[in-house]
């Protein structure tokens, strides 16, 4: 399947590198293809400059946010919170129409320090407001509420049937993720929480995930619904 990946960060480079070693045909996305392929230093978290990820999977293409979404049948947005909106406009309105946006991004607020605040909340959430902006799309928020190598490998856990939660308002987009989610990463439990309005669940549960990893000093966790 072509896949259009909008984010570089930690997020996008994960999923990427696992969906091209499925045999998919991926493209990542970024604000401007020359610069961030010339970065030559560590991000803020300490992680290697892009191309150095890149070398090691350059069956992944590398385009624009236009390009990106232009190429994919399924689109993932793994951009920062506070720059989802902002990017899915650069993507194009007409190149993610009609298409699932699988909505990983979650509303943190770093301005004050940790643990971050949320910076929608409550009476809505990125997920729907994403939604609004994008009628047209299929907005299906999850894989927000664990860390980036447990998305791709959920059984990386000794418990690897820890619980994922998906929200969406088309039930047929809703389906057809929650089977990407088994079958591109190996997920077991995967619990439809409803339509959009419940990804206010989801991003406010990562003020809780953020509290247990400060606790903790181990971001490898997940949560599980236990029936
Ligand atoms: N890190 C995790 O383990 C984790 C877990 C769960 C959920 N999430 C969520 O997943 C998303 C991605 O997280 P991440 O840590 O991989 O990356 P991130 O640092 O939150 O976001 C990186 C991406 O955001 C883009 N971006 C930043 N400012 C922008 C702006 N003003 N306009 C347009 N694009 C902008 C960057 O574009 P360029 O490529 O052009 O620099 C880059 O592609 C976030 O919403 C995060 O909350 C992360």
């Amino acid at each position: 399947m072509k896949v259009g990946i909008l984010g570089t960060g930690m997020v996008g480079q994960t999923i990427a590198a696992k969906l091209a070693e499925n045999g998919d045909d991926v493209m990542i996305g970024t604000r401007d293809v020359q610069a961030t392929l010339a970065k030559d230093k560590p991000d803020m978290m300490g992680n290697p400059p892009f191309r150095v990820w890149h070398d090691k999977n350059h069956k992944v293409k590398v385009g624009t946010f236009a390009d990106t979404a232009a190429h994919a049948q399924l689109v993932v947005n793994a951009l920062s919170g506070q720059a989802s909106i902002e990017g899915l406009k650069m993507a194009g309105e007409k190149n993610i129409a009609g298409k699932i946006v699988v909505d990983i991004s979650n509303p943190l607020d770093f301005s004050k320090g940790m643990p971050p605040s949320l910076f929608m909340s409550n009476t809505t959430s990125l997920g729907e407001e994403i939604q609004k902006a994008f009628p047209n799309a299929k907005v299906v928020k999850t894989l927000n509420t664990v860390n980036a190598y447990l998305m791709v490998d959920p059984k990386k856990l000794k418990d690897g049937d820890h619980t994922m939660f998906v929200s969406g308002n088309d039930a047929a987009a809703k389906a057809e993720v929650t089977a990407w989610l088994k079958k591109s990463f190996g997920w077991s439990d995967v619990l439809d929480l409803g339509d959009l309005t419940t990804a206010r669940g989801s991003e406010m549960a990562v003020a809780l995930w953020a509290r247990v990893w400060m606790s903790t000093n181990n971001p490898m966790f997940a949560f599980k619904v236990v029936r």
